[in-house]
């Protein structure tokens, strides 16, 4: 049938007869001459049909968007001044021969080069916003970066093996998917938050080097950044150290950047503790094309008349801290409100700041609502630590650390980003040292940073029973641009450091038992020193094409609200089916949709 694409029909085809297949992206007719621009995945090649091919005019008189065609014609040369430098098809027209209308099309709803449809109508009619160039360009990139992942861990003698789908609950920490059993009355499977407990029990088994692309399910509040179902690039290893593994991982996303688009990350990547992230960035995921970092003040606020930085900086776990915006004195009052706002997002009770107007003058060159409650010398240490100049803007966050960092971290960003700070570039680290737990202030207990089966530093192991606030782990993130793109450890392989932690998380032994004995198990028949990671596909995949969402990088994607508008999943089922799963609805919520 074909014998090209149309996108791929260019100079050296001229004169050829060729017979092309897509659908119509446009239709013009020109006084006699009818242009049709036919579309496949390649591109877009434009037909002409001339009255004079009279079983031909007839059909292209009938045909419109996106009707599928197979037309077979001569290409030529366009005429002089009609030459499209944009496409690569640009050069050249086909003149038609014969045309036939394989399949009509209703009217689409949106044009398949309109780009700004809501976000509703295209995933309403995902098929026909595939069919759009973009969609076309980010799914293919998408298959790029999984093929080149493979040739990678492939050469590097990783083996792709399967987990289940169906399985218990796992310890990521977010809400599960539950699947109601049918067979086992009041039994629930849950789909895998991760195919972490199933890696390891690969390497238990000996397989040294495990990989899968792999959907994961987690039932969390959603953003652009996260859905229901995703991808990762899953990987373990064993007898390597966190050290091998970065190297490794690096080289690994070194080589899809460069292969896909060309683009060549630094190596190696530079690396940064927790602690420090934290202390100049106030994230765990800085983005280090912006410039700015946070100036540590809770030393210098101890007794200043200002409450609100003196409580901060004497409460334990209290923290001041400034954040240095150069040419910052131009922001209007109503930016510095809307950035207040911003802040307030974060738990923050206020952005105090100071406007450095003119430094020689001493405090009359500076304007702020808060000089008249800080000493003078504490100014003076403030403007010395963040290294103001004239025409400058100093905010401050005052309060618990968490909030400050969440706060001043989200600021930096923002502001870095919209006033032009920015470097255009690809900025990628490893994030180190993490705590191996957080305190949960709601439950009244620690809580696993990363997850429960992380091995703790070497020499933090008394740590967890003493001190568990100071044990740190052998985690790693990958961070690129200031977002989390994987994430693994080094694992316990031994069950006597298994259950410290399970201790220190109070997790008893019978729950320990319950949930993961056949880990604990499995640990205790060999298990191998081990460690890996996993990467979020569909994140690496969005930075690369550019889109702020990955919602982009995903054929079928659920909404915000995780629902699929195209499906209408999810949906309401028979009576008969509830019952052969043995489940009653309750009343309230029989009644939503
Ligand atoms: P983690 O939970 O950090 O680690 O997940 C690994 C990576 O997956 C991506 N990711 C997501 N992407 C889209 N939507 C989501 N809801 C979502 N959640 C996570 C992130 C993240 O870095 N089993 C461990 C890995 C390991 O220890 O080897 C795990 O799942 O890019
Ligand atoms: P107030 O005394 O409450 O009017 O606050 C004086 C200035 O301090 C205002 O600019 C507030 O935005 C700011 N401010 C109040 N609370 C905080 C806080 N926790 N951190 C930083 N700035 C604050």
């Amino acid at each position: 049938m074909r014998t090209d694409y149309c996108g791929a029909i260019n100079t050296r085809h001229l004169g050829r007869t060729v017979t092309l297949c897509g659908w119509v992206h446009r239709r013009r007719d020109h006084g006699g001459v009818i242009f049709i621009d036919l579309r496949d995945r390649e591109g877009i090649v434009q037909i002409v049909c001339d009255p004079e091919n009279i079983a031909a005019f007839q059909v292209a008189e009938k045909i419109r968007s996106e009707f599928v065609l197979e037309i077979t014609g001569t290409v030529r040369h366009r005429p002089e001044g009609t030459v499209n430098r944009g496409i690569l098809s640009g050069e050249i027209e086909v003149l038609i021969n014969t045309i036939e209308i394989l399949n009509p099309s209703l009217t689409p709803p949106f044009q398949m080069d309109d780009d700004n449809l809501s976000e509703a109508i295209r995933l309403e009619y995902r098929y026909l916003d595939l069919r759009r160039p973009v969609m076309q360009r980010n799914i293919r990139l998408r298959h790029q970066v999984t093929m080149a992942a493979r040739t990678f861990l492939d050469q590097h003698g990783f083996i792709d093996v399967e987990t289940p789908m169906l399985t218990k609950s796992t310890p990521e920490g977010a809400r599960d998917y539950l699947v109601p059993s049918r067979v086992n009355a009041n039994h629930f499977f849950a789909l895998p938050q991760s195919p972490q407990l199933f890696k390891q029990l690969l390497m238990v088994s000996g397989f040294d080097r495990y990989y899968q692309i792999t959907r994961c399910f987690r039932d969390e509040d959603l953003r652009a950044d996260r859905q229901p179902e995703f991808t990762q690039i899953d990987i373990e290893t064993s007898f390597l150290s966190e050290n091998d593994i970065m190297s490794m991982m690096e080289d690994m996303i070194r080589r899809l950047f460069a292969a896909v688009i060309d683009v060549s990350l630094p190596d190696p990547f530079p690396r940064l503790s927790y602690a420090e992230a934290m202390f100049h960035y106030g994230s765990d995921k800085p983005d280090l094309r912006v410039p700015l970092i946070l100036t540590e003040l809770t030393d210098l606020m101890q007794d200043v008349p200002f409450q609100v930085f003196r409580d901060a900086a004497q409460k334990a776990g209290g923290r001041v801290a400034a954040l240095r915006i150069p040419g910052g004195g131009e922001l209007s009052r109503k930016e510095i409100d809307e950035y207040t706002r911003f802040v307030g997002i974060y738990g923050a009770k206020g952005l105090a700041y100071i406007k450095i107007n003119d430094l020689a003058k001493g405090l009359e060159g500076l304007q702020s609502p808060i000089l008249k409650f800080l000493p003078e010398q504490v100014i003076q240490s403030v403007l010395e630590r963040t290294r103001v100049q004239n025409g400058d803007l100093v905010f401050f966050g005052a309060d618990k650390a968490k909030v400050v960092n969440d706060a001043l971290g989200a600021l930096r960003v923002k502001v870095g980003h919209e006033r032009g700070l920015a470097e255009k570039s690809w900025k990628p680290l490893w994030v180190v040292d993490f705590p191996m737990f957080e305190w949960d202030e709601e439950e009244k207990r620690w809580q696993a940073l990363h997850h429960p089966f992380t091995s703790p530093s070497q020499g933090h192991e008394d740590f967890l029973s003493n001190d568990p606030g100071k044990a740190l782990s052998r985690a790693y993130d990958m961070v690129l641009n200031g977002m989390e793109i994987g994430g693994g450890s080094i694992r316990i392989h031994r069950q006597d450091v298994q259950s410290k932690v399970f201790q220190a998380l109070n997790i008893s032994d019978d729950e320990a038992r319950l949930k993961f004995g056949f880990l604990l198990d499995a640990l205790q028949y060999g298990a191998p020193p081990h460690g890996g990671i996993a990467f979020g596909l569909d994140r690496i995949v969005a930075m690369m094409t550019g889109t702020d969402s990955i919602r982009d990088v995903i054929a079928f994607p659920k909404t915000q609200r995780a629902q699929c508008l195209l499906t209408q999943a999810p949906g309401m089922v028979e009576e008969k089916q509830l019952r052969e799963l043995h489940i009653r609805l309750r009343k309230t919520e029989t009644t939503s949709s």
